[in-house]
């Protein structure tokens, strides 16, 4: 894995697809003397993903691939991470499903957050599938990205409570709200084990 000794921040992609709140998230974290991030550019799938605004406003390279063509656009992205000697990916968001061989090339190296308590819920749709079922907990799990899809080893997971009244809105919320702490938490596991 990838050595934090203190002295220099790992450098850090996020890749997202819309909001970008676990983005902002991490900005903020990653400013902390005590972070072991350093998080110098941002992907996005799509082009009027909302979180694009928080790159601008931290002075973070940006970068827009929209997958149409997912081969040609994974090996752009994988040069301009080496140009950019990125070391560490954390998908935040990102709607997008990294090939193999990407993921090769970033071996143990790429994290993800996904809201549910893995391995309950791979893929989409989790809240409406947690309240479908009468779940009393749904949650989030941040967990490396491995080829199989929302399988990877997890890190780090934090449960939420489903109340009757919830919708699968106001679960996403809870849920997101959670996805806030313990993203950072992951890192911090990763890096200093702490
Ligand atoms: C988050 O809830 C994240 O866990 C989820 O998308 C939301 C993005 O919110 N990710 C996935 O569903 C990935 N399969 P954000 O853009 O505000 O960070």
């Amino acid at each position: 894995m990838i050595k934090f000794t203190g002295l220099s921040k790992v450098n850090t992609a996020i890749f997202i697809s819309g909001t970008g709140s676990n983005f902002k998230n991490l900005i903020k974290f990653s400013l902390l003397k005590k972070s072991p991030i350093k998080i110098s550019l941002l992907v996005s799938s799509n082009s009027q993903a909302k979180g694009l605004k928080y790159a601008t406003k931290y002075k973070i390279k940006k970068k827009i691939f929209k997958f149409k063509n997912q081969l040609v656009d994974e090996k752009k992205i994988l040069h301009y991470l080496k140009k950019n000697k990125i070391n560490f990916i954390c998908l935040a968001g990102f709607m997008k499903i990294l090939s193999k061989n990407f993921i090769k090339n970033f071996k143990g190296k790429i994290v993800n957050i996904h809201p549910s308590l893995l391995p309950k819920y791979k893929g989409l749709n989790t809240h409406y599938r947690a309240i479908k079922n009468k779940d009393k907990f749904s949650g989030c799990t941040v967990h490396y990205v491995t080829s199989k899809l929302d399988s990877g080893k997890i890190i780090l997971q934090k449960k939420v409570k489903i109340i009757k009244k919830d919708t699968p809105f106001s679960l996403a919320k809870k849920v997101l709200k959670n996805e806030h702490k313990i993203y950072p938490k992951a890192i911090m596991k990763i890096f200093t084990n702490l």
